[in-house]
């Protein structure tokens, strides 16, 4: 942010232009320091809220480009301004490409650097207000992307908005397809991180020492194969986040460095002995139950309360139903605009039976789903036609029929009459027994339903 006063630093040998200016910009309202050489304007420009630096070109020890070039290191936002008495075309392209915003020609006019002056202020007001504005949009963009209203989940995600704007550790939770990355997006994305590396890590994919030296980085010769030295996700990830999916899977070994991470913010990189510093925030999933991994001991129980400062539980999508519709309509949008195919909707009857359904997959299933219902449509409207099988043959435990509440007696029924008689190869007699009924009964209720007997 801009203070209400920028500050601008000028920087020239000669104390005579150093003074005026000082003294002229001052006048104009700004707060102005001066240094006589690049060697006395570093540490200037690294202690205060520089917003503008002028400086001369040609100066003993740094000249003024090379200053420019450690000014946008030391402190990325500064506007810089140079003059010189030796501005030809090649220096002032250079200086730009460089990152100068101006380059004025010496004896420089007060009345021009001041123009200057508030015109490179401008511009990085506007730079910085569009940067801030982009991530605040990406924020919340990231966050309507996030389908479900149900009271569970409502609650998970106000809890994102909660911790996004904080460095503490945040650990997702949920089964396969609740959404825990979708999640760990939007906890970036909404940070004051947002503009900074959002690095994935997908513990269970690497092999044990490979994850360490993927996390941590490798010195040359590390181990076989490691021809060069390489940065670890976690030096990639500084200023930003980390995304440590499947983090119960981590070994023992590296838990420990893990933890070091956590609580100092340090670790050494495979084969190496220097310390190296991050600051990285870390979100972690998991959909394996960490405290019976601690009990187990396959996880440390340390690193375990570190993880666990904030958890967020995202519910399986059999525990809100009610979002099913939500997201039925979200995902025909998708992949109707993806598959140019114009369907815009679902009958009632399909829409009913995908409400019903356990999905053990949550919401990448139900996701899948629609994406193949979409593609076998030949109508604006899926129909259950499109939907796979019946729950019955998809169903793990053909022996138990999912119940929910607000089903109603009819459906149930005959969903218990159709499975017994699959159980039993369609054998009526043995059927009625088990369902506690006569035969007679048997047969009229199968014709009541519509199904030949
Ligand atoms: N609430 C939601 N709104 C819209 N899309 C969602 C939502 N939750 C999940 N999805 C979509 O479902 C899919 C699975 O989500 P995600 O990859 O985040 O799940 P996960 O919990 O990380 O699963 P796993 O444990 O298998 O890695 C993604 O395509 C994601 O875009
Ligand atoms: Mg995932």
């Amino acid at each position: 942010m801009i203070a209400e006063r920028p500050t601008v630093l000028v920087v020239d040998d000669d104390r005579n232009t150093r003074d005026s200016l000082v003294r002229g910009l001052s006048r104009a309202g700004y707060e102005v320091l001066g240094a006589e050489d690049g060697s006395k304007a570093i540490p200037v420009l690294q202690d205060r809220e520089v917003d503008l630096m002028i400086t001369d070109y040609k100066m003993p020890g740094i000249d003024g480009l090379r200053l420019a070039t450690t000014a946008q290191v030391v402190r990325p936002s500064v506007a810089i301004i140079m003059i010189s008495a030796f501005v030809n075309i090649d220096t002032a392209v250079s200086a730009i490409k460089q990152g100068v915003f101006d380059v004025i020609e010496k004896p420089a006019k007060l009345r021009d650097v001041k123009k200057a002056a508030a015109r490179a202020l401008e511009t990085r007001r506007l730079v910085v207000e569009n940067r801030r504005l982009r991530a605040d949009l990406e924020g919340r963009d990231a966050m309507a992307r996030i389908i479900g209203r149900a009271p569970p989940f409502h609650a998970a995600l106000t809890m994102v908005e909660q911790v996004a704007p904080v460095k503490s550790t945040v650990l997702l939770t949920g089964e396969s397809g609740t959404g825990k990355e979708v999640f760990a997006d939007a906890i970036h994305r909404l940070s004051p991180r947002a503009e900074k590396p959002l690095v994935k890590v997908h513990c269970a994919a690497l092999a044990d020492g490979l994850l360490e030296a993927e996390l941590f980085g490798h010195e040359k010769g590390a181990f076989t194969g490691a021809h060069i030295a390489r940065k670890g996700r976690f030096a990639l990830a500084d200023g930003g986040t980390i995304f440590l999916d499947e983090i119960g899977e981590i070994p023992l070994t590296t838990q420990v460095k893990l933890l070091r991470v956590l609580q100092e913010g340090e670790f050494q990189p495979v084969g190496g002995s220097e310390t190296s510093r991050v600051d990285v925030r870390i979100v972690a999933a998991t959909n394996v139950d960490l405290e019976t991994a601690v009990a187990d001991g396959r996880f440390r129980e340390d690193l375990y309360y570190r993880l666990n400062v904030i958890t967020i539980e995202i519910p399986p999508l059999r525990q809100r139903r009610e979002d099913i519709p939500l997201l039925v309509q979200h995902f025909i949008e998708k992949y109707s605009r993806i598959t140019t195919k114009h369907v815009n909707g679902i009958s009632p009857g399909a829409l009913d039976r995908l409400q019903g359904m356990e999905w053990p997959g949550n919401v990448r299933e139900l996701e899948n789903v629609v994406e193949r219902a979409i593609v076998l449509a030949t109508d604006p409207l899926i129909t259950e036609t499109e939907l796979p099988a019946t729950e019955d043959s998809r169903d793990p435990t053909p022996d138990s029929i999912p119940f929910r509440v607000g089903q109603n007696l009819a459906e149930l029924e005959r969903a218990a009459i159709l499975r017994t008689l699959k159980a039993v190869h369609g054998d009526k007699d043995a059927a009625a027994k088990i369902l506690g009924i006569g035969v007679a009964t048997l047969y009229r209720r199968l014709k009541e339903m519509g199904e030949s007997a």
